[in-house]
């Protein structure tokens, strides 16, 4: 029988309000923790971590099937293996790097350009909600080859589809309502999926659909899940990710300076973002045969969360874990967008994160836009930071002042930043 510890629990209100409290305890003295309410087994150590994500045998991705399938409307890429597995995952990794990363980092800026015009002569915004969030869905729907107007009607339908996936307890009327949102993207699918079956463009989408493994197409549905799987992974994590980089850096104005001063240093602004605050807290696996943990039994077909956070905080990984340092010795930025990353915030192993060059270069380009745009950039006047989420988790909202922009931003067409254009 697993130990339970009566005092704490990761489904508390406590743990909520600031996980990363509770980091060094889990990992000194409940490396494998047990909750009962959701009978699973949540992992603290990066060497444990490490050792789930990437013994693909002993431990699966199954847990998706009741946790994503029913939302995704069929099998996403993280529950595939061999060679389906490799060949789907290649084309996403296609559309998302080499030549087509140039167009997508242009339509990055443009869309940011677009977004970010109407609040600079005022001098506030909110970096999430007014900004991130809907430049990530615009983004990607661009990507996809989808129209990019939809944004707010797809977005609020991923937002069902999300709290579905990342939902550790979800009530009754909750589950009904994300599986509405999910049959409604479906239907708004389809139909255009069809139609680039008839007509196929030079989008992920046409791509997805004019593909053949072994002499095989995707069938519609096929391609719907894996449309709504690069939808949910590309949205959640870039948007919280570029809000946590300014946080971070407002939190610690030496090193805004020096970003400010030397734009070079974003990429390991990043990087040290990723590793400090990883947007995706969470990720689970079920054992496959009966493991053990520093000494505790975990047992086949058990429920295993892999806490990413928890991991990159481990002094075993990282030196000072609790200080944001972009100038860590030990950070590697360049390591830290591919497989080699010492973090382990996309994941490892089979099924990290194909879309980390991506992120980098979107996340890098909005931030080298909004950096010289932001002047004397600060946290507004009564403004309570404030963090949501267990699974994937990030700022519920991030309300700036700076000094207000006259100006409209230049959309430079080769996708550079402007310079200050005051
Ligand atoms: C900062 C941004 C991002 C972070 C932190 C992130 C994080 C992750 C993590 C942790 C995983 C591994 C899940 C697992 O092992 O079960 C993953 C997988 C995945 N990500 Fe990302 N992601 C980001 C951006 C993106 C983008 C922009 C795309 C667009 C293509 C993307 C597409 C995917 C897909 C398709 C998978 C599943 C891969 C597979 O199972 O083979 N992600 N991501």
């Amino acid at each position: 029988m697993p130990v339970v510890d009566p005092r704490f629990s990761i489904l508390s209100e406590d743990f909520a309000a600031a996980p990363h409290r509770h980091f060094a305890r889990l990992r000194e003295r409940s490396p494998v923790h047990y909750e009962p309410e959701i009978d699973s087994y949540f992992l603290s150590r990066h060497q444990d971590v490490r050792r789930v994500l990437t013994d693909h045998d002993a431990f699966t991705t199954e847990t998706l099937q009741v946790r994503a399938e029913p939302v995704m409307r069929g099998p996403v890429l993280a529950q595939m293996t061999g060679a389906e597995h490799t060949a789907k995952r290649k084309i996403v990794v296609r559309a998302f790097t080499g030549p087509a990363l140039q167009d997508q980092i242009r339509a990055v800026h443009a869309n940011a350009a677009e977004l970010l015009t109407p609040f600079l002569p005022l001098g506030r915004i909110d970096l999430v909600n007014d900004f991130g969030k809907p430049l990530a869905v615009r983004v990607t729907l661009d990507v996809l080859g989808l129209d990019r107007n939809d944004w707010q009607q797809v977005s609020a339908w991923l937002g069902g589809v999300g709290e579905f996936i990342t939902g550790i307890v979800l009530a009754p009327e909750r589950r009904r309502h994300c599986l509405d949102c999910a049959e409604q993207l479906e239907a708004y699918l389809v139909p255009i999926i069809e139609q680039r079956r008839r007509h196929p463009g030079a989008d992920l989408i046409s791509k997805l659909c004019t593909a053949e493994f072994d002499g095989i197409a995707m069938s519609t549905r096929d391609v719907t899940a894996l449309v709504i799987n690069v939808l949910i992974a590309a949205v959640e994590p870039a948007d919280k990710t570029l809000a946590l980089l300014f946080k971070h850096l407002i939190d610690h104005p030496r090193q805004l300076a020096r970003v400010r001063r030397d734009p070079t240093l974003l990429p390991a602004a990043i990087a040290e973002t990723l590793r400090y605050t990883p947007p995706v807290q969470l990720i689970p696996r079920r054992a496959e045969q009966d493991a053990e943990f520093a000494g505790t039994a975990v047992p086949a077909g058990a429920t295993v969360f892999c806490m990413i956070g928890a991991a990159n905080r481990d002094p075993d990984a990282f030196t000072a874990p609790d200080a944001f340092d972009l100038h860590r010795p030990d950070l590697g930025t360049a390591r830290s967008f591919t497989a080699a990353a010492q973090h382990l915030s996309f994941g490892t192993g089979l099924h990290q994160c194909p879309g980390a060059a991506f992120a980098r270069a979107e996340i890098e380009t909005v931030a080298a836009l909004l950096l010289p745009l932001l002047d004397d950039v600060r946290f507004s006047p009564g403004f309570r930071y404030r963090e949501t989420g267990l699974y994937t988790r990030g700022p519920a909202a991030l309300s700036l002042d700076f000094a207000p922009v006259r100006d409209r931003v230049t959309d430079q067409a080769d996708g550079r930043p402007p310079g200050h254009v005051r």
